[in-house]
């Protein structure tokens, strides 16, 4: 639902640039043009965008891969036609039931309806955001939430990960994988992981180009000790 009522101003201007799309494909289906700026609804928030993170997902739906996916994003067209998901920006405006945030704030967060960041202007569920750290840097915020939320939500919510308990991160060197690092650390978790540019740890085989044969993310225990939670972040699998 759109609300009319907006409790703060915005710029005279009603258009934007965005980069947007009128058709499933590769890169070149990709267009930078003028648009209409977003409508908020009354949970919304308007961020003026001062970055924007880039993910397979907003990959994904470019291409409308897997085809399974195409009810959710558009049957032949993308339905938001505007790519780009994560967000780093200044309020602009918010919705009438919007607490948290105020015009000018800086923030980070998800874009609605599987798009709207690569624009100058993104609307974004006040859920959906949070406030920008002052020590990061608006780039660097919009690096955090798709991949930061999946790993939070697998080591913390899924795995259930405590203290003491040991990880096993297949993919570290990740999106997904280099913030699982951190957030099991950060549970009080310690972490045994895995990529493809260097010998896997377990089966001490060189896995460079040639990827880990030894099923690492299936692995029980690590040079002996149990593994608590495994998070294969290659291809974002959890067991525990
Ligand atoms: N990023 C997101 O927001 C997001 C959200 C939902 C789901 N996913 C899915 O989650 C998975 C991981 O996403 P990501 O963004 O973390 O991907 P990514 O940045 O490309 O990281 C992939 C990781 O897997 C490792 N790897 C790739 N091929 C390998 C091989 N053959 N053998 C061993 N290790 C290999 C890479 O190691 P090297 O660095 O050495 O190449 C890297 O550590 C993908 O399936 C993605 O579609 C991602």
């Amino acid at each position: 639902m759109i609300s009319t009522e907006i409790r703060a101003t915005t710029t005279r201007r009603t258009t934007m640039k965005a980069v947007v799309q009128d058709t499933y494909g590769s890169s070149e289906v990709l267009d930078l043009r003028d648009i209409a700026k977003p409508e908020i609804g009354e949970g919304d928030v308007l961020v003026r965008v001062r970055a924007a993170g880039v993910n397979p997902g907003d990959w994904a739906i470019m291409g409308g891969l897997p085809f399974i996916a195409r009810p959710v994003y558009g049957l032949r067209k993308p339905k938001n036609p505007v790519r780009g998901t994560d967000v780093a920006g200044q309020v602009e405006a918010v919705g009438t039931s919007v607490t948290r945030f105020r015009p000018g704030d800086e923030v980070f967060g998800s874009s609605k309806h599987l798009g709207g960041a690569f624009a100058e202007y993104a609307a974004v569920s006040e859920g959906a955001l949070a406030p920008k750290p002052t020590n990061l840097t608006f780039e660097q915020a919009a690096a955090v939430p798709m991949a930061g939320y999946v790993a939070l939500q697998a080591l913390r919510d899924h795995g259930k990960v405590k203290a003491g308990e040991r990880v096993l991160i297949n993919g570290a060197s990740g999106g997904i994988g280099t913030f699982a690092v951190q957030i099991a650390k950060s549970l009080g978790a310690s972490s045994s992981t895995t990529w493809r540019t260097t010998h896997c740890p377990t089966c001490d085989v060189p896995s460079l180009h040639g990827g880990c044969s030894c099923r690492t993310a299936g692995a029980s225990t690590i040079g002996g000790s149990p593994v608590g939670v495994a998070l294969s972040a290659r291809r974002c699998r959890l067991r525990s």
